[in-house]
């Protein structure tokens, strides 16, 4: 192990430059949230020798990689042959994972991993909302995304929103762990600053939960980290798209949605993964009338496994589309929310499959409903993922048609 490391001389620049794209406006706000004093400091960013612990602790800070910094004197590639060290590998206690989900029969999503964590660490998100459906897959991307992305973080912390007693007790949560226990009270202008000053990764799952029981404090917070500048990335999971985070996704706010479908390649993999019996179409078609939807698709073939004897065709001969009580209640809760405007807009759309654009429905609707009602209706509906719209007509997801179909009928 080195005793001292010093920046090379051509990377001097480049390290002053980190220093202020890492929030520090100056050496002494470096030295005040590394703890080491301004004359150490101002040591490592002139190129003079420190020790490998603070050289290792400022370019963590600094979100650089030692080895492109360090001069290629034969100490440093000595090292960097023989021990191989993982400078930034973060240390347990500033990784609080709370209750993520185990996820290690993970498939497909790479196009989806890509786009997020291109998002994240080349444009520099500071709000990513992770919106789909119950059951599509947010919880098990967002977990796979911090896997990937963890390292690039000094801190990460994971919370699911539904099982956070109050608003005030997350705020003093997520605080008092990015501040390493300082900080004890729920005040957002301190998380904000440690927001700046540290890099930190916050997940918080099911946001929807908060919202839907009109906890207005979250959409706030939303604002604040998105309008914010700092260097912390918060990304949120929901089953629908929060109208105000439309607004905040204009050009220049780094702000993203990403909209999660149901994807075949996890379907599919699912079904095999369960040694269903069929051919490859039928398994195809199983997983379509699902929506792809991998936790219906699991449902699904589970119902398969105990009462059709694992074989697909047998199941798909019937000619209902047989809902267990599980994907009824996860339905229920997504149609629950709903006006009875939504309601009967939804119901409408499913029985009458060929409508093209609002104008055509709004010919063809027998209730009284006026074109604004309408435009938010069809916004809601889109939101929460309940229709989508191929091939230039509106569609709903073959089980929730028939359910819908069902139930206001
Ligand atoms: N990429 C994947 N690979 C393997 N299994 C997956 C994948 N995505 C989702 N699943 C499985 O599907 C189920 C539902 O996924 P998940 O809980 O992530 O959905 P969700 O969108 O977060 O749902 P909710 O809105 O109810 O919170 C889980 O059992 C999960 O293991
Ligand atoms: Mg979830």
């Amino acid at each position: 192990m080195p005793r001292s490391l010093r920046v090379s001389h051509e990377c001097i620049e480049k390290v002053k430059i980190a220093v202020t794209r890492n929030g520090y406006p100056h050496q002494r706000a470096l030295a005040h949230d590394t703890g080491l004093s301004l004359a150490t400091v101002s040591n490592f960013l002139t190129g003079k020798p420190v020790s490998y612990a603070t050289f290792e602790e400022l370019c963590c800070r600094l979100n650089l990689d030692w080895r492109q910094i360090t001069t290629t004197n034969e100490e440093v590639t000595s090292i960097s042959s023989t021990k191989n060290i993982q400078i930034c590998k973060k240390k347990p206690e500033f990784q609080d994972w709370g209750t993520a989900v185990d996820i290690s029969a993970f498939y497909g999503r790479s196009q989806e991993l890509t786009q997020l964590e291109s998002w994240i660490l080349k444009d520099s998100c500071r709000l990513v909302a992770l919106v789909g459906m119950g059951g599509v897959g947010k919880t098990t991307l967002a977990t796979q995304l911090t896997k990937q992305i963890q390292d690039q973080f000094d801190y990460v912390i994971w919370r699911s929103v539904p099982i956070i007693p109050s608003f005030d007790s997350m705020i003093t949560d997520l605080l008092s762990f990015i501040s390493n226990h300082k900080e004890r009270k729920p005040d957002i202008n301190r998380l904000m600053h440690y927001l700046r000053t540290r890099r930190c990764l916050i997940i918080l799952d099911n946001l929807d939960t908060a919202l839907d029981v009109g906890n207005t404090e979250y959409i706030q917070l939303i604002r604040i980290i998105a309008e914010t500048n700092h260097q912390s990335c918060l990304i949120f999971s929901s089953r629908y798209k929060p109208a105000e985070i439309t607004v905040l996704e204009f050009p220049k706010l780094p702000v993203c949605c990403f909209r999660l479908s149901g994807s075949p390649e996890i379907a599919f993999a699912l079904v095999q993964s369960k040694r269903l019996l069929g051919t490859d179409k039928q398994k195809y078609e199983l997983c379509h009338l699902y929506g792809n939807n991998p936790l219906k698709i699991k449902i699904v073939a589970n119902t398969i496994t105990n009462f059709f004897n694992r074989h697909i065709g047998r199941f798909l001969e019937e000619d209902t589309l047989l809902v267990s009580n599980y994907i009824k209640r996860l339905l229920e809760q997504q149609l629950n929310p709903l006006s009875h405007i939504e309601q009967k807009i939804l119901y409408w759309l499913a029985i009458n499959p060929d409508l093209t654009n609002i104008a055509d429905i709004e010919k063809s609707i027998v209730f009284t409903v006026s074109k604004s009602q309408l435009l938010q209706a069809m916004e809601e509906l889109y939101s929460r993922s309940l229709i989508e719209k191929k091939r230039g007509k509106y569609i709903l997801l073959p089980v929730l048609l028939e359910y819908v179909k069902d139930r206001f009928k």
